[in-house]
């Protein structure tokens, strides 16, 4: 299994992880401690009831009114410092409020208390972009996805853990002279000064990025410029506006349903208060499932597909919730809500971590959480003022009347708004044009193996003829070999004794070849290829070059030979056992300069002397596959000096390569 593994795998994401759990546990113990201090503060019920939601007011207000703010400040902030300064003061607040607690009077201790929850949320809005910012730079790509479960357990799973920490610091104080509340703010002031320690001895820079950052002497952009250019950057990228409509359309949903569940339980379900807990419980159970299951339940699914999948997913559970009044069915429906909902949560963060660039990433989720939060305190107090407003009608219905609840219709509408939202975002970030969701479907629930993960790193070197593959394969190799990397270049067709004679069939100009054959017999060679040469490569921790992969397939095949460019992939991966290179470079070349150059080299090859028109189509299949999927893809042109090529390669490379990249020279 990958999780949670995978992430915990690399040193410096280890440590920053301690840090993050502790600072959780500490917040939550916090909160709990806060809200006790609180209700001792004043006197009676309903003061005691207005100041705790003061407290919990001013936790919410910073994100919704700074979010943005502090999102671009801290992308123009040392990550590091950030979080250390940050970890620094929230400690020195939580620890100053019991003492001031003890020696001032009661009215000035609430208003000291009430100024310090502000500072330290205002605080932790600092904190969360500089650490959500920093998490993509400290592990390898496909490690990601594991990193942010992670992050997601230690943000929830510390918060019972604190409640039980709570109890017992109250049995412990029976001892000592100090009150509960007093005693957890200071064990919470500790845990966050030792995250300030952890994080202080870390490296949170992209790999390869210079020492000390380059000063130019150009001007950096003032805070708001950049908050500008992250809304503009929203704006502009499909993947950030699919992924903002999702996200808070999911939210408004999940927003009415903790608003609406007390009434929902009670006159719709006609269950009391242990009705209402129990569909608490199953959001829980739901969320904790979709996040911690989803990403092995979704194997190999686009994760951009995924996401607007899951979000209809959630919408649909929402609408049978609302049409179906029985309490069994209602929990079932709500964990299943509660699961979509959590699967959206950890694809959509991981996709913001995986594609959004270093430059603005700090800025992107700052972005997406403000938003949430907003939505958040907006729904909860719509949802219910609507539901108020229909309260309990009887609705004439062809003859029949219809008893109708507004909490109900409420929460239909939430549903069935969800399902378009997410319909709309999957519709702006699918990453799979052309092939239907149904062959992805049928995929996902025959096979539900995911590709295999080895500690080595693949690249294949693409492009038409005579791009200059070779030259680059030679080149990145020198540059590997000199960092101390095992290196393995590698080919398609013909790398292996069986591939050789498969080469010689398939480049004969004599051998007559019909299109699925000679798909079948390129499928024959990688099969061998993968098996022989790539995974054994890979399971060592080596570097694999191969000059040509399954996108030869799918350009030459697919669109040159005019086959289905779905079913030519299926029979690849099936090849492959779902290996894929981690990068493919594309070098992109004018078939007519392309072809002139090959020709020089020797006698046309069966491919080679295909007509003009077929490279033609060649070329435009491969440049489709890299604009679909441009995480994967580094797209050159081959005009380009090849020197200037291999830089732009080794760039891209760098941070992907396994654990001796410190060696690698820049
Ligand atoms: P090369 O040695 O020039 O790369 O020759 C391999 C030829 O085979 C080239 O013309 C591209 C073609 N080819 C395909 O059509 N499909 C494939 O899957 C692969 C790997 C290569």
């Amino acid at each position: 299994m990958r999780w949670p593994a995978g992430a915990l795998r690399s040193p410096r994401f280890r440590q920053l992880y301690v840090a993050l759990v502790l600072s959780s546990f500490g917040d939550w113990l916090g909160l709990l401690a806060i809200t006790a201090l609180t209700a001792t503060l004043v006197e009676g019920l309903s003061a005691q009831s207005f100041a705790i939601a003061g407290v919990l007011a001013v936790r919410v207000l910073p994100a919704a009114v700074l979010g943005p703010f502090a999102g671009a400040l801290a992308d123009r902030l040392d990550r590091r410092r950030t979080m250390v300064l940050t970890d620094v003061l929230r400690g020195l607040f939580f620890g100053s409020i019991p003492f001031v607690a003890a020696v001032a009077e009661p009215r000035p201790a609430l208003a000291y208390l009430l100024v310090a929850s502000l500072v330290v949320e205002a605080l932790s809005l600092f904190w969360i972009p500089a650490k959500e910012a920093s998490v993509p730079n400290l592990l390898p790509r496909r490690d990601l996805e594991s990193a942010n479960q992670l992050s997601l357990v230690a943000t929830y799973a510390t918060a019972p853990v604190a409640a039980l920490v709570f109890a017992g610091l109250g049995l412990l104080s029976g001892v000592l002279p100090v009150a509960v509340a007093e005693l957890a703010l200071y064990v919470n002031a500790a845990t966050f000064l030792f995250a300030a320690f952890q994080v202080s001895r870390l490296d949170v820079r992209p790999a390869g990025a210079p020492a000390a950052p380059a000063d130019d002497g150009t001007p950096q952009p003032t805070v708001l410029a950049s908050i500008r250019e992250g809304l503009r950057f929203a704006r502009s990228s499909e993947l950030v506006r699919g992924l903002l409509v999702g996200m808070l359309g999911t939210l408004a949903a999940a927003g009415a349903v903790v608003a609406l569940g007390r009434p929902f339980a009670e006159s719709v379900l006609r269950g009391g208060d242990s009705a209402y807990g129990l569909l608490f419980a199953a959001v829980f159970v739901g969320i904790a499932t979709g996040v911690g299951l989803g990403p092995r339940l979704l194997g190999d699914l686009s994760r951009r597909r995924a996401f607007g999948l899951s979000i209809v997913a959630a919408g649909s559970f929402l609408v049978l919730l609302s049409v179906v009044p029985n309490l069994a069915f209602a929990a079932v429906a709500v964990v299943l809500v509660g699961a979509s909902a959590g699967i959206a949560y950890v694809v959509g963060l991981t996709l913001v971590g995986g594609e959004v660039d270093d430059e603005v990433r700090g800025r992107t989720f700052a972005l997406v959480t403000s938003l949430m939060r907003l939505t958040l305190l907006l729904t909860l107090a719509v949802a219910p003022a609507v539901a108020g407003a229909i309260g309990l009608r009887t609705v004439p219905l062809g003859g029949v009347e219809l008893q109708v609840n507004g909490i109900s219709v409420v929460l239909l509408l939430g549903g069935l708004l969800t399902v378009g939202v997410g319909v709309a975002s999957y519709r702006q970030m699918d990453d799979r044009p052309g092939v239907p969701l149904r062959t992805d479907l049928y995929a996902l629930l025959h096979r539900r193996r995911r590709p295999p993960v080895f500690p080595g790193l693949f690249v294949a070197v693409e492009g038409g003829e005579g791009a200059g593959k070779s030259t680059q394969v030679a080149l990145l190799r020198d540059w590997l070999e000199a960092a101390g990397h095992e290196v393995v270049v590698t080919r398609e067709p013909g790398a292996t004794p069986t591939g050789a004679r498969l080469r010689e069939l398939l480049l004969d100009p004599r051998s007559d070849l019909s299109p699925r054959a000679e798909a079948l017999l390129y499928a024959a060679d990688r099969a061998q290829h993968v098996d022989r040469v790539v995974i054994p490569a890979l399971a060592r921790g080596a570097v694999v070059l191969t000059d040509r992969y399954v996108d030869s397939s799918l350009a030459y095949q697919g669109a040159g030979r005019a086959l289905d460019v779905a079913e030519v992939a299926d029979l690849s991966r099936w090849a492959t056992q779902g290996v894929r290179p981690d990068l493919v470079l594309l070098l992109d070349v004018d078939p007519a300069v392309g072809l002139r150059r090959a020709r020089d080299v020797g006698a046309p090859d069966r491919i080679e002397g295909e007509a003009l028109a077929f490279h033609e189509r060649v070329r435009e299949g491969f440049l489709g596959l890299a604009a679909a999927a441009p995480e994967r893809y580094l797209v050159v042109d081959a005009a380009t000096a090849p020197d200037e090529v291999a830089a732009q390669a080794r760039a891209r490379l760098l941070p992907l390569l396994p654990a001796a990249r410190a060696a690698v020279p820049a």
